[in-house]
């Protein structure tokens, strides 16, 4: 293979003094770069959010999110068999139950969207994969908010316990590998913890949605679940600007008992990531949220970045900020291309 031609000795009539410690030199070559490349991404490493929807023959494409399904049972199945062919480390389930209540009855019938497609994934892949299940009551209650609500229309953390522990009994018994409590109340991993063992449920396991901000980044998820919020969530979720409450969560969610500890959205909140990855003794993960998702694919669609690299290179952040897991809509393509080989001009981040 040929060389690359080596720098010439400085020409002495450039003049000044010449650097002796040079980092470049460990730039020199792709060899060399690889030498000493300090994280990789493994399909094993990602995580695929998925959509599930009560009441529809075909699948729908979701405007805001180019790319992104609402699946029926059917599509839902064929797409996560092959996600898990591709090596993909887990799915995350989410579903869009086509009647909603006060109270999220849907989340709670083991014939909910959600329960039942758990049951089926369960069923067609074993052990195959990890199978994760979004654990909250937004997406099935028709005021959009996470919990039920008081006779003043607040939240009512106490309350929203009672429901959590009756949804993660349904989503263990259809088969769940992992829960993702993603609510933000307060005692909520306690809460469902206790439930699952008082039903036998030891080795179901909590994938904590631990530091989670109440983003606008999270906008486009509205239309994949179908949600219209009346308020905002901003008397559960955390504030954009306080990064020390996370520490806390942290400390709060893993004395409880959560076998894993997310940090979310993503690329905004590296530091959070950073700070938090440093602390925990458990497993931290990502979530490259929707909005994330949609400014790469908005500006992508218009020739402003380059997508696959942009894609490859923000996965590659989270790696290093510390995440061991990370949930991305790009899971199953990007596990396609590491099983394909990646293509030459993808070949820097293998
Ligand atoms: C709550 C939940 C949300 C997301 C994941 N779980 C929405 C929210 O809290 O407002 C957002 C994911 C995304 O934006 O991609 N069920």
């Amino acid at each position: 293979a040929p060389r690359t031609p080596r720098q010439q000795a400085p020409d002495a009539a450039v003049g000044g003094p010449v650097p002796i410690v040079r980092p470049r030199r460990l730039r020199t070559t792709g060899a060399m770069r690889s030498l000493v490349r300090e994280h990789t991404l493994r399909p094993a490493d990602l995580v695929l959010p998925m959509f599930v929807r009560e009441g529809i023959t075909e699948d729908q494409p979701i405007s805001s999110m180019p790319g992104v399904l609402q699946h029926t049972e059917d599509s839902l199945v064929r797409a996560a068999t092959e996600a898990t062919e591709r090596g993909v480390g887990g799915l995350m389930l989410f579903g869009v139950p086509k009647y909603k209540d006060a109270v999220g009855s849907g989340a709670t019938d083991p014939d909910g969207v959600l329960n039942r497609a758990l049951a089926r994934l369960s069923r067609e892949l074993g052990d195959a994969t990890v199978i994760m299940a979004d654990l909250c009551l937004d997406e099935f209650t028709d005021h959009g908010h996470c919990g039920v609500l008081d006779a003043e229309g607040r939240v009512d953390n106490d309350a929203t316990l009672g429901r959590y522990r009756e949804m993660a009994l349904a989503q263990a018994e259809a088969g769940a590998h992992l829960l993702g409590p993603s609510g933000m109340m307060d005692g909520q991993i306690a809460a469902i913890r206790e439930a699952l063992d008082a039903a036998g449920h030891l080795d179901v396991g909590l994938y904590a949605y631990t530091a989670k901000y109440a983003s606008a980044f999270f906008g486009p998820f509205r239309d994949a679940v179908g949600s219209s919020l009346s308020g905002d969530r901003r008397t559960y979720q955390q504030d954009p600007a306080n990064g020390r409450e996370a520490l806390r969560e942290l400390e709060l969610d893993v004395a409880e008992g959560a076998d894993l500890v997310m940090v979310k959205p993503g690329l905004p909140y590296l530091d959070v990531l950073a700070e938090v990855a440093a602390a925990s003794p458990v497993p931290v993960g990502a979530y490259q949220v929707s909005g994330e998702y949609a400014m790469v694919e908005a500006a992508a669609a218009n020739g402003w970045i380059d997508r696959d690299k942009v894609i490859l290179e923000s996965l590659l952040a989270f790696r290093r900020a510390g995440a061991t897991t990370v949930l991305t809509y790009w899971a199953s393509e990007v596990a396609g291309w590491y099983r394909d080989g990646l293509p030459a001009h993808l070949r820097e981040f293998l």
